[in-house]
């Protein structure tokens, strides 16, 4: 194996939420620490924002997937070229792309797996426009080892982890948690919506695109009913490794669970903002903390910066649990999937097996992601 060396890698993630491309310059070492140097959050182009919502409403045709693999590829690419521009050139990219479409299940057509998931954003157009070689599409790998692809950022919390007793816990438009712990095997998955169903009442009933730090929520009151009621739905009772997605928590899904919502709209607000917590609360006591006790839980994401629902989660968890974010860590709530993938791609390069089969499920540890070159 080649000898490892510090390498300078812009990573490249744009989440469920499809709020920004979160681009970051970072530098990891070969002990997989990783530092960011700079990071900036580039909005897509708002027609292209639009059309990234078709794909996610199913309402797309092939077509629309064809041209917008290369439209999203462009504007990862211009993401790039503000950091490159301040710079200079990194060793390599990392790009993670915009899932579309994600389906985990074992579900099969004469005897044919359609166990699936697809990230778009060409990295041929993000190698040519930028001139340096591009590590890409993480997840069929873990998928073709019989996985779900996903969570892939447990790779980089167990290294930068290790030693605690501890969840990391993401909340994107998805929530996903890491369990780190002193003897056993670290394990995640995801626990259910993040800020997917915030963010669409908010724009549903104020024509904002989310919450801002919670403020509408906090004006309301948790209609206990019908949060009971949304705590019902089977992907919360289902064992782990499990993932989801917008297939799965769609618009339709969305609209239907309306149909028993409160009539104050801050009320609507507040429930789904104390659902994302709950669910978050209960997942870990049907699955961690009959595996392993925690004495932290450790928030990262957009969604850190909801007061409100940051109260919410300190309620619903055991009183001797100390609630932090990765600001406490010194790493950014806003740039550290980022900084995973940096790491993952680091890995790529030097064909180190990077993902986790008891986060994925996958058969075996394998060499995640494809190498464009420049
Ligand atoms: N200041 C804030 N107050 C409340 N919510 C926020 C704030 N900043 C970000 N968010 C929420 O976080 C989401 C983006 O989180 P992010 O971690 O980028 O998710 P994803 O990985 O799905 O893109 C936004 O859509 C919004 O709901
Ligand atoms: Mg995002």
């Amino acid at each position: 194996m080649a000898e490892l060396e510090p390498k300078k890698i812009i990573s490249l993630m744009s989440g469920t939420s499809c709020d920004s491309i979160d681009a970051g310059l970072c530098r990891v070492n070969p002990d997989l620490s990783c530092e960011l140097i700079s990071g900036i959050n580039y909005k897509y182009p708002e027609h292209i924002r639009a059309k990234i919502f078709q794909l996610f409403s199913g309402d797309a045709s092939i077509k629309d997937v064809c041209q917008m693999n290369f439209a999203i590829g462009k504007c990862f690419a211009e993401a790039c070229k503000v950091l490159i521009s301040e710079f200079g050139k990194p060793d390599l990219i990392s790009s993670h792309g915009q899932t579309i479409f994600h389906y985990p299940f074992d579900e099969k057509i004469d005897n044919v797996s359609l166990k699936s998931t697809l990230q778009i954003g060409e990295s041929s157009v993000i190698a040519y426009e930028t001139g340096c070689p591009v590590i890409s599409n993480f997840r069929e790998a873990d998928i073709a080892a019989g996985g779900q692809g996903a969570p892939l950022v447990c790779f980089a919390d167990d290294r930068w982890f290790k030693g605690k007793n501890v969840a990391i816990q993401n909340i994107g438009g998805i929530s996903n948690v890491t369990v780190v712990a002193k003897d056993i095997d670290t394990f995640g998955f995801d626990t259910g919506l993040g800020n997917i169903m915030i963010d669409y009442c908010v724009n549903k009933y104020y024509g904002q695109s989310y919450d801002k730090d919670g403020r509408i929520a906090a004006s309301g009151n948790i209609c206990e009913s019908w949060l009971d009621c949304l705590m019902q739905d089977e992907y919360y009772f289902k064992n782990p490794p499990k993932t989801t997605g917008r297939e799965y928590f769609t618009k339709q899904y969305i609209e239907n669970a309306l149909r028993f919502a409160p009539k104050n709209s801050e009320d609507i607000i507040a429930t789904v903002t104390a659902l994302t917590a709950k669910t978050i609360a209960s997942a870990y006591e049907r699955f961690v903390y009959p595996i392993t006790s925690i004495d932290e839980v450790i928030i990262g994401g957009g969604g850190a910066y909801n007061t409100t629902l940051m109260n919410m989660l300190r309620c619903y968890l055991p009183k001797h649990i100390v609630l932090k974010t990765h600001e406490d860590y010194a790493i950014s709530n806003n740039f550290k999937e980022v900084m995973a993938f940096a790491v993952l791609g680091y890995c790529s390069y030097y064909n180190i097996p990077n993902n986790i089969p008891s986060c994925t499920g996958a058969a075996k540890r394998v060499v995640l992601g494809k190498i464009t070159a420049a």
